[in-house]
């Protein structure tokens, strides 16, 4: 008797791709991304890397971000953390922009690279031109001994474990994960967090991967519904303010890239100057409106794509009662701090675009024309 092993099937360990199984990680890769880090009866929060670096960091006059694809939007999120947290200039730039630029460099900048494979060619070869000014280099980075993570001077790893699918998941979560950390950290070197505000919100952070959980267990039926019913659409509109606007653009690139339905994510006020235009009937329009200061704000971007007859898909916070007046289908999320809650709301924006995938029967761990990790310019 023979036995047919199919290694494949059994590396997906049960789901049908490796997306859903990378998906389904979180919970695990979320709390290994903070595990040994973060004491949360202690309030206390070890990120060595962060210590090889804390002069450079104390004295920096900015802090550069250089990242590609999801692990730039892991970056713009990062950027609003640290400068509300820790009051230091943050500028986010795209690895191939950055690298051409002849940016203006010294000895006093901090540069972070964020990259899943740490061999992005772009992200490599713009920290090599920042090291050459006498720039300092903190890479985040999932590949251990990748070509980032030797380069850099200093850095945390994600601990996402391997990444199979083309499409970035638990990497970029472990991402934002490991940012919050390098945040936390950092003002509470600089003094610019209060203790109480401190242990809130490492408070918050640990409560995710239980929040997470929840999602994967309560919101799967309503995701393959909105899936079912907008995998027709030509074009998505993704829409969230402040700590939520990067979410947008993340849902935005996942469906792109998984279903190729043509997706753009915008801050939600910026619509009006544009993408107003393209609402109608048939465009369905993905809100983050999860409970934070910008939420009314949201709600009345809401309101004015519902007046243009545009389809509403919002995903809100447990107990919301004024969005589902608004929007048609409704993804739920925990609430949380608004600082920590985008780890939440990306969770069904990568269901959807995931089961859209699926329902338009396309190749999601291996989408055409992309690489997992881009190593030529
Ligand atoms: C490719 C992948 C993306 C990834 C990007 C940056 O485009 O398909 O998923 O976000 O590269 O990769 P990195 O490994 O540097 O995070």
């Amino acid at each position: 008797q023979r036995l047919d092993l199919d290694l494949a099937a059994i590396e997906k360990g049960g789901y049908e791709h490796f997306m859903l199984k990378e998906i389904f990680e979180q919970p695990q890769t979320i709390y290994d991304s903070f595990r040994g880090r973060l004491d949360v009866e202690q309030a206390r929060l070890t990120l060595s890397g962060l210590d090889a670096i804390q002069d450079k960091l104390l004295a920096a006059r900015r802090i550069i971000i250089v990242a590609c694809g999801t692990s730039w939007h892991a970056g713009l999120l990062a950027e609003y953390l640290i400068e509300e947290l820790c009051r230091v200039n943050v500028e986010v730039e795209y690895a191939s922009e950055f690298r051409y630029r002849n940016p203006i460099l010294d000895e006093n900048d901090v540069i972070i690279a964020v990259s899943q494979s740490g061999e992005t060619a772009d992200t490599l070869v713009a920290l090599e031109n920042a090291k050459k000014k006498g720039a300092t280099v903190f890479g985040i980075v999932n590949v251990v001994g990748s070509s980032i993570a030797r380069l850099a001077d200093a850095g945390a790893y994600t601990h996402a474990g391997p990444e199979i699918g083309v499409a970035s998941t638990k990497a970029f979560t472990a991402q934002l994960v490991v940012l919050q950390l390098f945040a936390l950290k950092l003002a509470q070197l600089k003094g610019t967090v209060s203790p109480e505000r401190f242990t809130e919100l490492v408070k918050a952070l640990h409560a995710v991967p239980e929040q997470v959980e929840w999602i994967l267990n309560n919101q799967l039926d309503r995701i393959k519904e909105v899936a079912r019913k907008y995998r027709g659409a030509r074009d998505f509109l993704f829409l969230g303010r402040g700590y939520n606007f990067p979410i947008a653009l993340e849902g935005a690139l996942k469906l792109k890239e998984i279903s190729y339905i043509h997706a753009e994510g915008y801050p939600a006020a910026e619509m009006k100057h544009g993408p107003i235009a393209l609402v109608d009937e048939h465009l369905p329009v993905v809100f983050i409106a999860t409970k934070d200061p910008f939420y009314e704000k949201v709600v009345s971007n809401m309101q004015e794509i519902k007046a243009r007859k545009g389809r509403l898909v919002a995903v809100v916070s447990e107990g919301d009662k004024v969005a589902e007046t608004l929007a048609e289908d409704l993804l739920v999320v925990p609430q949380s701090d608004e600082l920590i809650s985008p780890l939440l709301a990306v969770i069904p924006l990568q269901l959807l675009s995931y089961y859209i995938g699926v329902e338009l029967q396309l190749d999601v761990d291996k989408p055409r024309n992309l690489a997992k990790s881009v190593t030529v310019e």
